[in-house]
């Protein structure tokens, strides 16, 4: 069986003290499971070097929340891929705050993807589709049509750097979680994707949930079929929550 995995995404949360102990904790639970889990974190840019010190072992993997379509040059305040590796294992690129509120395309997305790849970076990409997408019955086709561009020069022997996490976005942030059913709909449409797309692979990159997941209905999802893990938003920044989440997966 694919090894679960449950990420917390910190977004623009927590002060310097507040990160450290949040840290410090996650990876408590993430010992706690003895491996069985993976378990990653993404802490603000500031916080990414304070907490890369106090997380030890491999038990916690460090995230970024987003890196930039370029490596270097006049983007004042982006942060590159290569600027993160060596600090990080994994960025989430895609986010649906990033698309919103940054105005970022699918085609900035692959740009990203690419730069990720290139500096040893993991990637999560997220992928998902609003609430008028999917009342107008068109959620996998919106879909697959960000996998299809963001996923446009992705070489199949990084699959195993790749993960998917599907976040519908009627979903993040609101308390309304889509069913183990919804999950698990989508979630078997992007494996078929993968399938296509990577072959044997595609066995090798993991697909997630995220929105409003939380302890209480983390089960559902991890029970739900080809749903490998978590995304968390807001339930990441409770030790008591994510860690129940964490063992929730083991
Ligand atoms: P949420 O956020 O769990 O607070 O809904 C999920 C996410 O944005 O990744």
């Amino acid at each position: 069986m694919t090894k679960r995995y449950i990420v917390g995404n910190w977004k623009m949360n927590t002060t310097h003290d507040d990160a450290v102990a949040l840290a410090e904790s996650s990876a408590d639970a993430a010992m706690q499971v003895n491996g069985s889990v993976d378990v990653g974190i993404c802490p603000p840019f500031p916080w990414l070097v304070p907490v890369s010190h106090v997380v030890f072992d491999d038990s916690l993997r460090i995230g970024a929340q987003d890196c930039a379509a370029t490596d270097e040059g006049a983007y004042t305040g982006d942060v590159s891929a290569s600027m993160l590796s060596g600090i990080c294992d994994f960025t989430l690129i895609g986010h649906s705050e990033r698309r919103l509120h940054h105005g970022e395309t699918d085609a900035v997305v692959q740009k990203k993807i690419e730069q990720a790849i290139k500096a040893r970076l993991d990637v999560i990409l997220c992928v998902g589709e609003t609430t008028g997408e999917r009342e107008s019955g068109s959620a996998e086709r919106v879909v697959q049509r960000q996998l299809d561009d963001a996923l446009l020069s992705f070489d199949g022997d990084d699959a195993p750097r790749l993960t998917i996490a599907y976040e519908p976005v009627w979903a993040i942030g609101t308390g309304i979680a889509a069913t183990g059913h919804d999950a698990s709909g989508m979630a078997t449409m992007i494996r078929e994707d993968l399938k296509r797309r990577f072959g044997f692979l595609n066995g090798t990159v993991r697909i997630l949930y995220g929105g409003s997941a939380n302890e209480r209905n983390a089960a559902s999802f991890l029970a739900a079929s080809n749903v490998d893990g978590l995304l968390v938003g807001s339930a990441s920044l409770s030790p008591e929550s994510f860690g129940a989440m964490i063992v929730a997966a083991k």
